[in-house]
């Protein structure tokens, strides 16, 4: 156990906003020294989770307290995302409906996968399939993924079912993690900018906070350290040195460490380099390593839903097992994916490929089109993001201005992310998504120009009505 703050604490951190304006660049951003090269701003910690006063404020007699929040939570997080839905983009149904740059969701190879996943060897209904089951996970399919995990993240040695659970997605797994491996109100430490959807994820559930790494903490138990690689937003990659640090520092503070890898084979750049944590010879503390993948992302199969812890810990295991009871796949579905996993022929020869090339091609576009108007941006070559600096579009700098530029895409139909539902510290951020069709990618970024070409006007529109935050914290 570890509570922060002690004076010197350090505590490693990723590539903030600020220091990461190049558009071009490979490998992680910051370098480590000793324990962390950057020192840690002194102010006090912003916390998220369950207690946050604004959480419970909205009354309502057919709730319990922890229904409150957990409402809130909706209610707060997904206001772009449900605009979105009730007027999603369709060409020949909606062309003028809004175009989604705003969820993390690879749309470019369903053709692939749906001719893959219609094949006759997907087909099977037997018995097993249809009767409860372990709920880890069927063998069959924890044999696959340990073989599939062995092979993809080049484990040195070969990786065993047993330390295998799969369940409905990284989303749940934040959440079983969570649970199992804190006390309400203790904290994970994660770096800021982070996928915000996890603030939700370890506190409905869990009751647990994070802690973000761009500050000091105070009197809150850290319990571990979240690291996504490749991260979302960012892009950035973790070395095996800065892995080995990041392992290091948290075995000197026994310390879980969480090793999110849902975008592991979506490096659609090969200069990038990537490592799975499983491919370092020597865990400093297996017992606490957790790692999670999922289909999600890789496979572009986000509706799908199935994800897969790997851990050493057989207590850690066996809990988060045991919480599998409510998020579990179906046996049809367990049976598809260990069929999935098994064919590394098409995922070596047609999947793999042609993904990494629409990826590097959609990319490119979106790259180009950010540069034609001038707009700095980070770009890493993995995963579906561009992290880009409108900072130039807000005036006054206030992260109410980036929420006024956010609203104005959205009234122009077109759904981005802003910086703040990262936890990014500095007003002006917006993630792009470019994994989508050449079509749609086009009217979305034709949207984004025609709102910036009137920019002079967002910051003097009055403040919306709404006193709640929009957020598209979730993906
Ligand atoms: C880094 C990261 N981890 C986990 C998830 C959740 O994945 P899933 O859809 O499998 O729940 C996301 C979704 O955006 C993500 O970006």
């Amino acid at each position: 156990m570890f509570t922060l703050p002690q004076k010197d604490f350090r505590a490693p951190t990723t590539c903030l906003g600020p220091t990461c304006t190049q558009d071009q660049g490979s490998g992680h951003g910051d370098d480590l020294e000793g324990e962390c090269s950057r020192k840690l701003d002194q102010k006090l910690p912003e916390l998220r989770g369950v207690g946050d006063p604004a959480m419970i404020s909205s009354d309502t007699s057919y709730l319990s307290s922890r229904g409150r929040m957990i409402k809130w939570f909706w209610d707060s997080a997904e206001e772009g995302y449900r605009t979105y839905h009730m007027d999603e983009y369709d060409e020949d149904k909606n062309p003028s409906g809004i175009i989604n740059l705003g969820t993390s969701e690879n749309k470019l190879c369903c053709d692939l996968l749906s001719r893959r996943l219609s094949q006759s060897d997907m087909q099977r209904v037997e018995p097993s399939l249809l009767q409860y089951a372990d709920w880890r996970g069927h063998l069959f399919l924890r044999e696959e993924v340990a073989r599939f995990l062995s092979f993809y993240c080049k484990s040195p040695v070969p990786l065993r079912p047993e330390n295998v659970v799969v369940l409905n997605g990284g989303a749940s797994l934040f959440s079983a993690l969570a649970t199992v491996l804190c006390e309400a109100g203790e904290a994970f430490l994660i770096p800021t900018p982070y996928y915000g959807a996890i603030t939700q994820h370890v506190c409905l559930y869990g009751n647990v906070r994070l802690a973000y790494v761009h500050l000091d903490s105070k009197g809150v138990k850290v319990k571990g350290l979240i690291l996504i690689s490749p991260q979302n937003p960012l892009g950035d990659v973790y070395s095996p040195e800065e892995l080995q640090e990041y392992l290091a520092f948290a075995k000197r503070h026994r310390l879980h460490v969480i090793v999110d890898e849902v975008y592991m084979l979506s490096v659609f750049e090969e200069s990038v380099g990537y490592r799975s944590v499983l491919s370092l010879e020597r865990l400093p503390d297996p017992q606490r390593t957790h790692v999670m993948w999922a289909t999600s992302k890789d496979f572009g199969m986000s509706g799908l839903r199935f994800g897969t812890l790997y851990t050493e810990n057989r207590d850690v295991a066996t809990a988060v097992a045991s919480l599998c009871r409510y998020h579990s796949l179906s046996g049809l579905v367990q049976y598809q994916m260990a069929q999935l996993l098994r064919d590394h022929d098409w995922i070596n020869q047609v999947y793999l490929p042609e993904n990494h090339a629409r990826l590097k091609a959609a990319h490119t576009y979106v790259s180009e089109e950010l540069r034609a108007l001038g707009i700095p941006f980070l770009s890493r070559g993995a995963g579906f993001f561009i992290w880009a600096d409108l900072r130039k579009y807000l005036p006054k700098g206030t992260f109410e201005e980036e929420m006024l530029l956010w609203r104005r895409f959205l009234d122009n139909k077109v759904l981005l992310s802003f910086g703040k539902a990262f936890e990014c510290k500095e007003p002006g951020w917006f993630r792009f998504i470019f994994s989508d069709q050449a079509h749609r990618l086009c009217l979305g970024m034709q949207r984004v120009r025609q709102v910036l070409a009137g920019k002079s006007q967002v910051a003097e529109d009055p403040p919306p009505s709404q006193s709640q935050e929009p957020s598209d914290r979730r993906r």
